[in-house]
């Protein structure tokens, strides 16, 4: 088989900017159909990706309809949270093998109904569980499964989400209602890395929750509305809209952290000051690269220009004081702990008040002790030997992805596993128990007792 072909389901920012690139490119894939319901955005991807419009629909419903004829390889799921189950049903039952957004299910019998269907119709579903192909934790469950820590006793991982990351998708953003628990939503990769690094079943969990401050209640006095007109906070507010999408000052203040490789850090103040002349600049083509085309700002509006994101500011959701938005209820921390089938223990914390968005880790065993980070652009791995006590520490080429460089392998994988060279490293039949953690999570934190998933 030469070029996997594919059809993307859902072209927003995972289809048609994370996934839809790195499968369109010679010798590689096509992008040969889509849906979306959007037609701005059906129109921009079909153009992107060079769609005849024969082949671009309004939903999955047309793309899979019954006796339409299968346009493609494999089907891209990249619709919203409570959108996965039914096109990836569909698609497997039109004959695509399916590469699917996480989470792969709002509750266990959609997982089971995925797994199951995919068993039936003998195609492959990949979950876009990117963390597992990442540098970081790639290396690490490399030297966990060499043996060198020995025996695993426990492991410890805290996903640390920034203060204005937590502010942009948990409490104005689509998922700010915790209907989708942000436990699942956020911090399924976690639990799926915890349940690959300990190599077993999960058998029992405990978890607790602390709800969000950002209610009214707290707001400070004299906030209006909105951030955009004219807030006495502005200045000191963490969650300022218009210093968050328009200035970009949460990113930059987060490149600006950045140690490695040294000098990486002072890109801050120079895009600072480039994008500002830029955005003054007689050229439209200098005007229109100084726009911000990635998350975060796309999700705030499909025109990302100026104009474009004052307006988002003034009539939607994105410009509102974080404490007055009134309908989100996403915990501002959460805690997991877990004893696997192995007696590996393991311990998780996220949080939503970190000054930047980033994993800790540490495996500790019987012969060594492995301890890790992944912030922004930057990871390191360091794994020491108890013995010798000698100390080997890795520092990897900055990533450029946002999920620590997994997004490329994790596509390759699947492509991969289209074309029959090999199996997929994170199939829907591998992601169900971290799925199934995360329902047993949300259950002991609305009960307060320990869940036992070993005889479920
Ligand atoms: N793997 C990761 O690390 C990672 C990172 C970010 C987001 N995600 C997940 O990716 C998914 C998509 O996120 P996003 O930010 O791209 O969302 P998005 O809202 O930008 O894109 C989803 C698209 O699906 C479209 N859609 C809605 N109904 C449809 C239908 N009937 N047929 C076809 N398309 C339809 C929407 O119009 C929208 O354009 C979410 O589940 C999210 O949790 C995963």
């Amino acid at each position: 088989m030469g070029e996997v072909t594919a059809v993307i389901v859902g072209a927003g920012e995972r289809g048609v900017h994370a996934y839809g690139p790195r499968i369109h490119r010679p010798g590689v894939g096509r992008v040969v159909g889509l849906a979306e319901p959007d037609p701005v955005r059906r129109a921009r991807a079909a153009e992107r990706f060079d769609v005849p419009p024969e082949a671009c629909f309004p939903s999955w419903t047309d793309l899979f309809a019954p006796g339409r004829p299968q346009l493609a390889d494999l089907a891209l799921v990249t619709t919203g949270d409570a959108q996965h189950v039914e096109p990836t049903l569909l698609a497997l039952a039109a004959g695509y093998h399916v590469l699917l957004e996480k989470p792969m299910a709002l509750d266990d019998d959609g997982c089971r109904q995925i797994v199951e269907a995919a068993q039936r119709h003998d195609r492959l579903v990949g979950v876009c569980h990117v963390y597992r192909y990442s540098k970081l934790f790639a290396a690490l469950h490399d030297v966990v499964a060499s043996g060198r820590l020995g025996d695993v006793i426990s492991i410890q991982l805290s996903e640390n989400v920034a203060y204005w990351h937590y502010a942009h998708s948990y409490v104005r953003g689509l998922t700010r209602n915790a209907r989708v628990p942000m436990l699942l939503q956020k911090s399924c990769h976690d639990l799926d890395l915890l349940v690959w690094l300990a190599g077993a079943p999960p058998t029992r969990v405990v978890s607790f929750v602390r709800p969000t401050e950002l209610v009214a209640a707290n707001a400070p006095a004299g906030a209006p509305e909105r951030c955009i007109d004219g807030c006495p906070h502005a200045a000191t507010c963490p969650y300022d809209a218009v210093a968050a999408y328009v200035h970009l000052e949460p990113m930059l203040r987060d490149l600006s952290l950045h140690r490695w490789p040294p000098g990486l850090g002072a890109a801050a103040p120079l895009l600072r000051r480039v994008r500002g002349l830029a955005q003054q600049a007689p050229i439209g083509a200098v005007r229109r690269a100084a726009e911000w085309h990635r998350w975060p700002v796309n999700a705030v509006s499909d025109d990302t220009s100026p104009e474009g994101i004052e307006h988002a500011l003034r009539t939607t959701q994105w410009g509102r004081c974080a404490w007055k938005v009134g309908d989100n209820d996403q915990p501002s921390a959460q805690t997991v702990d877990i004893e696997f089938a192995n007696g590996v223990l393991a311990s998780f914390t996220m949080h939503s008040a970190s000054h930047r968005s980033m994993r800790q880790v540490r495996v500790d065993g019987t012969t060594g002790s492995a301890v890790g980070e992944l912030a922004g652009l930057e990871s390191w791995l360091e794994v020491t030997d108890h013995r010798t006590s000698r100390r080997r520490r890795t520092r990897f080429a900055p990533t450029f992805d946002g999920h620590g460089g997994g997004e490329g392998p994790l596509v390759a994988d699947m492509l991969a596993a289209v074309r029959g060279e090999r199996a997929m490293g994170a199939s829907a039949h591998d992601a169900w128990p971290s799925h199934r953690l995360a329902f047993a999570a949300m259950e002991s934190a609305a009960t307060g007792r320990v869940v036992d998933l070993a005889g479920r």
